[in-house]
């Protein structure tokens, strides 16, 4: 029996990760610890909200008293720590929001977790989710890997790597045990249409301009989305105690070569002449401070704890395509903030 409490569950990666711990350890009790910003959805957990061994509290992990309420409440024995602000262009108009929830949001809970905890450490985990963002900027040769030094950029990637510090000093002052993983650029369904691929997608259905960065040479390392969670998972489960895993998808692509699949994808799937979208492409002002390139080397999960991406990336891209194609809904209501409105209600 474990109580997990999984931060950010009702985002983009956390309902995926959510969703395959509930679904694959009934013998967890699992608690969905979301604020529902404008990122978080429940209805991006609809399939498993009925779930005995589910269950969400809304909250904010910035707020102290409440966290250390829910660690006692559920009596909480490892932590999954999702939540964040995770969007670059936002962080660069309001780096505060970005520093409150990433750090001292982190720094709530690992505070929270070192209470609840102190009196014994055994069969205790609280495993961060981090990026590879943290590393910087590569050029066009070489691979960050868990031994790179930190050189973040960003506002986003500062509070990131600070939380990321932050957790390892409570592993060296408290002895509170830990893991965490710097992840490269995810992809796949529910992922906010704010981000690259989904925004993309949903402007190439709609005949809408695609703003592309600079000359789109900026260079990222794509996974999809289900096999981070499948790699959160055996990191969670595997994982040495104080270590860093990195996970990768072994999959760069520069921008504007991706952005050219995601056309020829939609086109041929809504039926267009191959191409028909190309017009589209609108190049604009660079992002300030943009990274030029990411690449994870991923060796050490895939030799110490066997993980592997599993889907290939041509099969991930039409998967992630049909899914936002087949629901413009979601699309529609995530963007004007209907589920918002609808949940709010709910859990105020
Ligand atoms: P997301 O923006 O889709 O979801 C973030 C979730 O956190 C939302 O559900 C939001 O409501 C919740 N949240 C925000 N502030 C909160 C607060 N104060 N209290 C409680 N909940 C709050 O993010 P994502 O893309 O799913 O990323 C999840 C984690 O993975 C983040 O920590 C991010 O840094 C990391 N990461 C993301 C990527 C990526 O490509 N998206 C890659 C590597 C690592
Ligand atoms: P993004 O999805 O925001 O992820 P990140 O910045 O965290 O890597 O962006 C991926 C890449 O796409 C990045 O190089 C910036 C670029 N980009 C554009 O060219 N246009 C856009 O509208 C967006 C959102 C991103």
């Amino acid at each position: 029996m474990r109580n997990i409490l999984i931060t950010g569950g009702a985002g983009f990666i956390g309902s995926h990760v959510a969703r395959l711990f509930v679904n694959k350890y009934p013998d967890y009790n699992i608690v969905n610890l979301d604020l529902l910003t404008y990122a978080g959805n429940l209805e991006n957990l609809k399939d498993i909200e009925q779930k005995s061994n589910y269950t969400f509290v809304k909250a904010d992990i910035c707020d102290y008293q409440v966290v250390t309420t829910i660690f006692s409440e559920y009596n909480i024995d490892s932590v999954i720590h999702l939540a964040a602000e995770s969007h670059v262009d936002r962080s660069i108009k309001d780096p505060f929001s970005f520093a409150r929830t990433n750090v001292m949001g982190t720094l709530s809970l690992l505070q929270a977790a070192q209470n609840h905890w102190k009196s014994d450490l055994k069969n205790k985990l609280f495993y961060h989710v981090s990026t590879d963002e943290v590393y910087g900027s590569l050029g066009k040769d070489g691979y960050f890997t868990e031994r790179t030094s930190y050189d973040p950029h960003s506002p986003y990637s500062a509070s990131k790597a600070s939380s990321d510090h932050f957790v390892r000093a409570f592993f060296d002052t408290y002895k509170l045990p830990v893991v965490i993983s710097n992840c490269s650029n995810n992809y796949g369904a529910y992922q906010f249409p704010e981000k690259l691929i989904p925004l993309f997608i949903n402007n190439i259905k709609n005949n809408k301009p695609l703003p592309v960065y600079g000359k789109g040479e900026n260079i990222r390392d794509w996974l999809y989305v289900e096999d981070h969670a499948k790699a959160i998972d055996i990191v969670f489960h595997k994982g040495t105690v104080g270590d860093t895993y990195n996970i990768g998808g072994f999959n760069e692509w520069k921008n504007i070569d991706l952005i050219k699949i995601l056309i020829k994808t939609v086109d041929q799937l809504l039926g267009r002449k191959e191409g028909a979208s190309e017009k589209l492409i609108t190049y604009v002002k660079d992002r300030a401070g943009h990274d030029f390139r990411y690449a994870i080397d991923a060796s050490k999960l895939k030799n110490e704890l066997g993980w592997q991406p599993s889907l290939q990336f041509e099969e991930g891209i039409e998967k992630t395509v049909q899914w936002y194609l087949d629901n413009e809904e979601w699309v529609k209501n995530v963007t004007s903030g209907e589920y918002q409105k609808y949940y709010q209600q709910m859990y105020e």
